[in-house]
């Protein structure tokens, strides 16, 4: 796309392409704000593949299939995607499939997509910031480098960020010295936004009181072609790498379950491989899906308000839970076949539209819409589908995140459904790793009803377990490194266990109170237990409703 150099130009081109509406009144505009408005166009040209008229292009057929009602699934017929299922039931089902699964680890590379807002969580700052746990206050990313580092010290992480959360990125790194990663093993990618929409027409929107375009979040699935603009696969591979991990800003759990399904990816042979969890039908998380339709097959991720028109009644096995598995959007792909693909498509992702009308004649939007588009639709840009397949591991084992606000929290809680939030995150990771300890042979007492409610949730946070990766990333390591000492934890306990948390052999220790705690979050009551708090504490306790008792 050539640049645009004066504003004759630039009336010209917009108007060609179906926008004279934005220049209408330009030369009411000082010249300064018009030089404004062409360096965002030339912006917005060079950063979308065909400029702003292959966007708009697009635009239109994607609106007309909206007020239309096409479904894009119409007559395909949804089968079991291949894979695996894991329980975590037990020590021997875990371990054989880790154990294979390690060595793969120290031939991956980490994808985070962190360009989203959270605008549900109502959170001022970046996610990936969050305090997540309050027995050691560390935050999301730490854990996330921790756990990188402990796979393999030579591993890179790329990290996807955009406008909303470049800067914030940058800074949580350099005020905590990245976290005592490899600095040069960290890449930072930005997604550019893209310009929003007001009419079906896919005229774009003007900020208030200006000539620049409106723009909007262009969704998860830019980090395709941003891998493949920056050559991350190919360099990868010069390193003898031969898996990509893509994971979210705010599910914790799915560390652990990385190592399982990294065997699955190796003995399967599978070139994309999505971890998925048992789902209720109706569920609002997304499904993967076989379908089916003459020769085409496609292995895809189903939004759970699609389902519904592939099959009337959602089938259930024996202990309800619908058939097809629940997408926790963490996936492991292929680097061999993965880079192909790109080097084909760009890794162009088939983009959507949604927008929302204001009544059922569709033509106009409540406001201005967006194309979007998601990373898990990557097997769409596949010619052969066989080798696209699941992980199915419980879900304690693989999914929490924190998605919405304490208030929508506790309506989803009383609605029986998802609450994910801070605070149930919090707990379903001390949950997990009280879980972990038993599957070692940790003795572990605790409840099974809920002893704590804060803001119509009940949880059930004691004891609070934090598994340092240093400890170990698999069940094996873990078990290792607790070198046969006998381990009791009583339900009130605060305990951190990390590497160097058990030096010696065959010792006993029976824990009762607070156990490796780091001297700042220690508190000098036996337990430290969690209690309310008012309006005027920190935004991280706002979203889950509770502190720890520090006193
Ligand atoms: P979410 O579904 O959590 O969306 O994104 P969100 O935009 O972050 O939050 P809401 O909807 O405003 O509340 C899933 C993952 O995709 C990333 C998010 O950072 C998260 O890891 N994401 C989302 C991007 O990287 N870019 C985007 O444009 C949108």
């Amino acid at each position: 796309m050539h640049t645009i150099n004066n504003i004759t130009d630039l009336i010209q081109f917009l108007n060609r392409i179906g926008q004279g509406h934005l220049v209408e009144n330009i030369y009411n505009f000082t010249e300064e704000e018009q030089n404004e408005f062409l360096q965002q166009v030339n912006r917005l040209n060079k950063s979308y593949p065909g400029g702003l008229e292959q966007y708009t292009k697009s635009a239109r057929v994607f609106l007309k299939n909206s007020t239309e009602n096409i479904n894009p699934y119409e007559r395909f017929t949804p089968s079991v995607p291949i894979g695996e299922k894991i329980n975590f039931s037990s020590y021997e089902e875990v371990e054989y499939l880790e154990s294979i699964g390690r060595e793969e680890l120290n031939q991956t590379a980490f994808v985070l997509v962190a360009g989203g807002l959270g605008e549900r969580l109502q959170y001022n700052g970046i996610k990936i910031g969050i305090e997540f746990e309050l027995t050691t206050g560390q935050t999301f990313l730490n854990y996330y480098l921790d756990f990188i580092k402990a796979f393999n010290e030579k591993a890179e992480l790329a990290i996807m960020t955009s406008d909303d959360t470049y800067n914030l990125t940058m800074k949580l790194l350099e005020d905590n010295n990245y976290y005592d990663f490899p600095k040069d093993q960290i890449i930072i990618l930005k997604q550019e936004k893209v310009p929003a929409m007001i009419d079906n027409e896919a005229r774009l929107a003007q900020m208030p009181g200006s000539l620049l375009i409106e723009t909007k979040p262009h969704g998860n699935g830019d980090v395709h072609t941003l891998l493949f603009q920056r050559q991350l696969p190919q360099r990868w591979m010069r390193q003898g790498k031969k898996w990509i991990v893509v994971f979210q800003d705010t599910n914790p759990l799915v560390f652990r379950a990385l190592p399982s399904a990294l065997a699955v990816s190796k003995t399967k042979n599978l070139e994309v491989n999505s971890l998925t969890i048992p789902r209720k039908p109706g569920e609002a998380i997304g499904a993967i899906c076989k379908l089916t339709k003459g020769d085409q097959k496609l292995t895809i991720n189903v939004e759970y308000n699609q389902i519904g028109s592939l099959v009337p009644k959602e089938p259930v096995d024996k202990y309800g839970y619908s058939i097809f598995p629940g997408n926790v959007n963490c996936i492991v792909f292929s680097i061999e076949e993965y880079n192909s693909t790109l080097q084909k498509t760009q890794g162009l992702i088939k983009e959507f539209v949604n927008p929302k009308y204001t009544d059922s004649t569709k033509t106009k939007f409540k406001s201005s819409c967006r194309l979007e588009c998601m990373y898990e639709e990557y097997p769409k840009l596949l010619e052969n589908d066989s080798r696209v397949g699941i992980t199915q591991v419980s879900r304690a084992f693989c999914f929490s995140t924190v998605k919405n606000d304490i208030k929508t929290a506790s309506q989803k809680y009383q609605q029986n459904l998802g609450p994910e939030s801070a605070s149930t995150c919090e707990q379903d990771l001390y949950s997990m790793n009280r879980v972990i300890l038993k599957l070692v042979g940790v003795e572990v007492e605790s409840s099974n009803v809920p002893e704590y409610e804060f803001q119509g949730i009940k949880l059930n946070l004691s004891p609070q377990i934090i598994l340092k990766p240093s400890l170990g990333v698999t069940l094996a390591e873990i078990k290792q490194n607790i070198k046969n000492n006998k381990i009791t934890i009583s339900k009130n306990s605060s305990v951190v266990f990390d590497g160097e948390t058990f030096k010696e052999e065959n010792g006993s220790y029976e824990i009762d109170g607070q156990f490796n705690i780091p001297l700042q979050y220690q508190s000098k009551s036996k337990y430290r237990s969690f209690i309310e708090i008012d309006e005027n504490a920190p935004q991280h306790l706002q979203i889950r409703g509770y502190d720890i008792n520090r006193n």
